[in-house]
């Protein structure tokens, strides 16, 4: 099968595989923020193999693809956190949670404050390609690299019991996972 992920061409699903390989047969809940065609839902289908794990996904629009029965899309915008915390309710807690959507620091911080407490124990917060923040010629995506300094500042108050920041040419990812608790109040 061919998917339609820039996560294959960037080489960031060789990444994803070396993380999440531990969770490939076990029974889990993923939430991808960012849709786009499908390609990467379609990958976590087949990657992840337990019957009952369940795929979510969400946009602000949805492709006309046809997805499988472990397969939920929502038309939702990142910055609806009502919306998020609707998802979250019928869906989480989730094992991984990647966010793969606007790249803009609002939406991405807002959904980061909403979610991050819906990932459980031992799960993984993705913030895909951040480094959008330092080309000079998008001052869209300004504010993405501080966003990822500002949680790496608060990771003594946030859960997070390991992180690791990877940047290499066109290939960008930050992952946070939980821990039982911060260890500063
Ligand atoms: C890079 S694409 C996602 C690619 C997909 N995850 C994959 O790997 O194939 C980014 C997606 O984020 C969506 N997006 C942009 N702003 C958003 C927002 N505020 N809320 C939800 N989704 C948003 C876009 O519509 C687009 O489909």
């Amino acid at each position: 099968m061919v998917y339609d992920t820039d996560k294959i061409d960037n080489g960031l699903m060789e990444n994803y595989k070396t993380l999440f390989s531990p969770l490939q047969y076990k029974k889990i809940s993923i939430l991808e923020v960012g849709i786009f065609k499908g390609g990467s839902l379609l990958y976590w289908d087949d990657y992840f193999q337990h019957p009952e794990t369940v795929i979510v996904g969400l946009d602000l629009s949805l492709p006309s693809v046809e997805f499988g029965d472990r397969i939920q899309v929502f038309e939702c915008d990142q910055n609806d956190s009502e919306g998020l915390q609707a998802i979250a309710e019928q869906y989480g807690p989730f094992d991984i949670i990647i966010d793969d959507g606007s790249h803009f620091r609002k939406e991405t911080e807002n959904c980061f404050r909403e979610l991050f407490t819906e990932v459980v124990t031992g799960g993984y917060y993705v913030i895909e390609d951040w480094a959008a923040g330092y080309w000079r010629d998008r001052p869209m995506y300004a504010g993405m690299v501080d966003l990822i300094n500002d949680i790496v500042a608060r990771i003594p108050e946030l859960s997070i019991s390991e992180s690791r920041i990877i940047l290499e040419k066109n290939k960008a990812l930050a992952f946070f996972r939980k821990g039982e608790n911060g260890w500063r109040e």
